[in-house]
Order: structure tokens, then sequence, then C-alpha cells
């Protein structure tokens, strides 16, 4: 089938690639001109605008939208909806939040064009492997679509979960469930690096990926950080988010469903970018005021409490100047350079 890539970041352009190797007629747009030339060294059609990219496709249409979520991609939505006709197609494969699907259709309906929310999951390995693809929507827009969902997907790996919005809805609580996945791995692991036997934490990891019930791809990648940095001495422990853990929780919270494990992983992150928070200090203060409890002191030259023990602040990783991790390593999720 033929269809328009709407973004060619990280996503959008393995994507594309993925689909010319598949045999389909792709027409490439992006803002920066460099990564529409790179689809076009792949076979795929350039275009130098959201307009020439439209006026390339034959109608029936199909828009594949892979862009930051949020106003970005609801202002191409918009933008859309002035361009296309009647019985075209839009797919929003971005993280968007599932309550703009409702509005980004009815924008698009009003003009007889129709739209579906794919929730895509696979990150930087879905060039190889393949992307799991959660569509709502449709049933007769996902057969018009399925040829390039089967070639963007691994065997099995793509499925219409249900109506427009139940693709993002299911992709956020997958993510949802990643961070919860992530915190219990990193917790454990902790607890192993703090025990008295010297665990080779890579080692641990291979073995548990072979049978054990806590096998995962999580896990692989886990043996696959500890084989570059046995130690992860080359970032700081500063965790971001994309917005789907937060949005997993309101949602828990609004349908009063309880999700204790989900929600601590979405907290541990905000505390993992406090270097020395003010919760964990009030903590310290109150034990100092009611019981007279050791405390700290902190670095500042007048400090009102006076350290009772020898020991200093925490510190965090040392210098170390070549760190196995890159800010941005083939296009993964930025991390923090070890500090310099
Ligand atoms: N990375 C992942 O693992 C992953 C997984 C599933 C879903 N997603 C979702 O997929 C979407 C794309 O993610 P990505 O990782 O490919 O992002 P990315 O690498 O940062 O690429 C973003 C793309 O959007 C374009 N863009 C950004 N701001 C724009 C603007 N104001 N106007 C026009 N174009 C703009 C960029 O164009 P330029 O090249 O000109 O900057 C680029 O093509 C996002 O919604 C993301 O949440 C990501």
């Amino acid at each position: 089938m033929q269809l328009a890539m709407v973004g060619l970041g990280r996503m959008g352009l393995n994507m594309t690639y993925r689909l010319l190797k598949g045999g389909h007629r792709v027409v490439a747009c992006n803002r920066s001109p460099q990564p529409v030339r790179k689809a076009v060294k792949a076979g795929a059609v350039g275009s130098r605008s959201l307009e020439e990219a439209v006026s390339k496709l034959k109608p029936p249409r199909v828009v594949w939208l892979m862009v930051p979520a949020g106003a970005v991609t609801r202002a191409f939505v918009e933008k859309l909806s002035g361009l296309l006709q009647p019985g075209d197609l839009v797919i929003d494969g971005g993280n968007s939040h599932y309550v703009d699907d409702a509005e980004n259709e009815g924008k698009l309906a009003a003009k007889g064009i129709r739209y579906m929310d794919a929730g895509v999951s696979g990150g930087i390995w879905g060039l190889k492997i393949g992307y799991c693809l959660m569509l709502g929507g449709d049933p007769k827009a996902f057969k018009r679509v399925e040829s390039a969902l089967k070639t963007l997907a691994p065997k099995d790996g793509y499925a219409l979960v249900g109506p427009v919005g139940a693709g993002h809805y299911s992709k956020m609580v997958h993510n949802g469930i990643e961070y919860g996945m992530m915190q219990a791995y990193a917790e454990g692991f902790s607890l192993l690096k703090a025990a008295p036997y010297g665990y080779d934490l890579r080692r641990i990891s291979a073995l548990w990926n072979q049978g054990s019930v806590v096998r995962s791809w999580l896990l692989e990648l886990a043996e696959e950080a500890f084989k570059r940095d046995p130690e992860l001495k080359g970032l700081k422990g500063y965790v971001e988010d994309s917005g789907e853990g937060r949005w997993t929780v309101l949602s828990a919270i609004e349908r009063g469903v309880p999700t204790p494990a989900l929600a601590t992983a979405l907290f541990q992150r905000f505390y993992s970018r406090e270097k020395d928070a003010f919760a964990n200090r009030m903590l310290a203060a109150l034990r100092n005021e009611f019981g007279g409890h050791a405390v700290l002191p902190s670095r500042r030259p007048r400090s009102a409490y006076r350290a009772e023990r020898g020991g200093g602040h925490a510190v965090l990783p040392s210098r170390r100047p070549r760190s196995a991790y890159r800010a941005e390593r083939g296009g993964g999720h930025s991390m923090n350079r070890a500090s310099r």
C-alpha cells in the first residue's frame, strides 16, 4: 500500500525503512530535510512540506503521524483537516494522550476524514524486531491499512484493540507497566549488589533470562547494560519520564483502580531528579527535633545543624573520563553523562 510518513525521527525513519523493505510506497515528510534525504536514498518519495506529501498520494490517502504528542500532533491534525478529502485516513502513531484522540477524530470526522490511533512499542529496536502495534478505530479503516501493519509488526504483533482512543490507552497502560517492571528490576539488582556474595550482575541477568519466571526483554537489556558498564558508573541515577506513566496514574485515580506499584515507580523517577530531596531533609530534621537523632549537616557554611557523625554527604558518581554512555546512544532515550 501507499502512505505518507510524517515525522522521520528515531521512530518514523526506521518505520519508513521497514515499510520500504516490505515493498510499500512511502512518501516521506519531515520538518528538517536531512531525514527526508535518508528516506529517499532508501527508496521513499521525498517531499518538502505536508502539502507536497499529500499531493503525492493517490486517494484514498493514508497519512501516518510520528511526531511529538500534544501541541505538535494537534497542529498536524488541524492542518490535515484542511488538506485531505473525505475517505482519507489519518493515523496518529505518537504517544498521544488518549483524551486527545476524541478531539482529533471529531475535527477530522467533520470533513469526512477517518482517524485511527496507534500505540507503537518497540523503540529503536523496532526496525530489526518489528513494532508492536495497538490500533484504535474503525474495523474498516483497520482492514485498509492492515498490510502496512503486518510489515511494521513482528508476527502477530498488531491488533485492533477497540474504538478510537483504545490504542493509545493500551499503550499508556503498557508504559505504566514498563515503569513498574523497571523499578522492580532496579530494586532487586540493587539488593543483589549490596549482598555479601560478590554477584556478577551481568551473569545473574543472563542466567535469569534462561527459563526463569522473571525473564524478559527488559532483563536482556539489563544484561547488555551490565556488559558495557558492570557497575553503571558511567551515568547518573537521573530518570526522566515522558508522560504515559503520569497519565496511567491519573487514569487509575479517576477510575478508583489501585495501582500502587505503578505509582511508586513514577514517583521514584521524580525522586531520582532531586539531588538532595527536600522531603528527605525534612525527615531528618523532624527526627532531629523530636529525638535529637543525628543528622548530616549540609555543606552550607552556616548550617543550623552540627555533624554528629564523622561522615559527609553521599556523593554522586565519581568523574569517569571515558563514560560507557553517550547522551543519545543510537537514538535511544537521553541519559545523563557521568559528572565531569
Ligand atoms: N522513541 C521511542 O521509543 C518511541 C516509542 C513509541 C512511540 N514514540 C512516539 O513517537 C513519536 C516520535 O518519537 P521519536 O522518538 O521518533 O521522536 P524524535 O526522534 O524526537 O523525532 C521527532 C520528529 O518529530 C519532528 N518534530 C518535532 N517537533 C516538530 C514540530 N514542532 N513541527 C514539525 N515536526 C516536528 C522532528 O522533526 P525534525 O527532524 O525536524 O526535528 C522529528 O521528525 C512521539 O510521539 C513519541 O512519543 C516514541
